[in-house]
């Protein structure tokens, strides 16, 4: 494939982009992007709406959906087939974390394991199991998952969290075998950022990330938003991949 810029940002127009978690920080403005440039866009989350509504003409269908729940994902992939037939760009931006420092381990209880991994790995892995039939129907289909830079350091909101994220980059690298040559698969990994995200988080947590990090400063969910959509349709050769967007706190 030799495209150039222009004509692969016209690869947005008409294609059918489902988004997890398309209503927070990230996907939101993932999705509203997406819809600028023409795209079909299902902004799914467990605030989504049973009837898959769309507050307007060029704006995202909103999907009920609960990744930390197998019955729920397999009544999504069922409404997605009838009313799309195929999914072309897949983007899972969910997940739920809750500020446990690492060394804190009486507080890393089952409950927030069992959440976490549901929402950062499993869910995202159960949906991409299910919704694969669909992406290899789809025009130069990928799957890019919203990562975080903690599955690398093992610096994050808690010890749970950064090995959820780890263990779905490495589903990321399974599925780009899998599914390959048919649909490519991105992992896009965040530093710290500017929303609602992890719960108990406090302003020291952030200035000791912006003074860990080489830019000395946050990235902001825009640049996020761009690394999932060039991942989507300007990083044609890539898959199986992890792109940093973190100021180089991973260094
Ligand atoms: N913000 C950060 O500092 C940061 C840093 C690194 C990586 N990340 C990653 O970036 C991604 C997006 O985070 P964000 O900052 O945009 O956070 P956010 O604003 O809290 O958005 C996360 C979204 O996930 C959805 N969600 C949570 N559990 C879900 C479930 N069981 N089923 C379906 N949807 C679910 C939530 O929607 P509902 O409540 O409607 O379900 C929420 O809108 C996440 O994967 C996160 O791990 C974030």
């Amino acid at each position: 494939m030799s495209a150039s810029l222009a004509e692969l940002l016209r690869g947005f127009a008409g294609a059918r982009v489902v988004i997890v978690g398309g209503r927070g920080g990230v996907g939101a403005a993932v999705a509203a992007q997406a819809c600028d440039l023409g795209a079909r866009v299902v902004a799914a989350s467990r605030q989504g709406a049973a009837d898959w509504t769309a507050p307007g003409r060029g704006h995202a269908v909103h999907a009920w959906l609960d990744l930390a729940d197998s019955a729920s994902i397999r009544a999504f992939t069922q409404r997605v087939a009838e009313k799309y037939g195929a999914v072309d760009i897949l983007v899972t931006a969910a997940g739920v974390t809750r500020s446990v420092a690492l060394a804190d381990l009486p507080h890393l209880d089952d409950g927030l394991i069992d959440e976490v991994f549901l929402a950062n790995a499993m869910g995202p892995l159960r949906l991409a199991r299910d919704l694969a039939p669909l992406l290899r129907a789809g025009t130069d289909p990928v799957f890019v998952n919203v990562s975080s830079v903690a599955a690398r350091t093992g610096l994050g909101s808690n010890i749970a969290y950064g090995a959820a994220k780890a263990a779905m980059d490495t589903a990321m690298i399974s599925l780009a075998k899998a599914l390959a040559p048919a649909v490519r698969t991105v992992s896009v990994a965040p530093s710290a950022l500017d929303t609602p995200f992890a719960q108990g988080r406090g302003p020291e947590f952030i200035a000791r990330t912006i003074a860990a990090t080489p830019l000395g400063r946050l990235a902001n969910v825009t640049e996020v938003a761009n690394a999932v959509l060039a991942a989507a349709r300007l990083l044609t050769a890539t898959t199986g991949a992890t792109i940093y967007v973190d100021g180089g706190r991973h260094l």
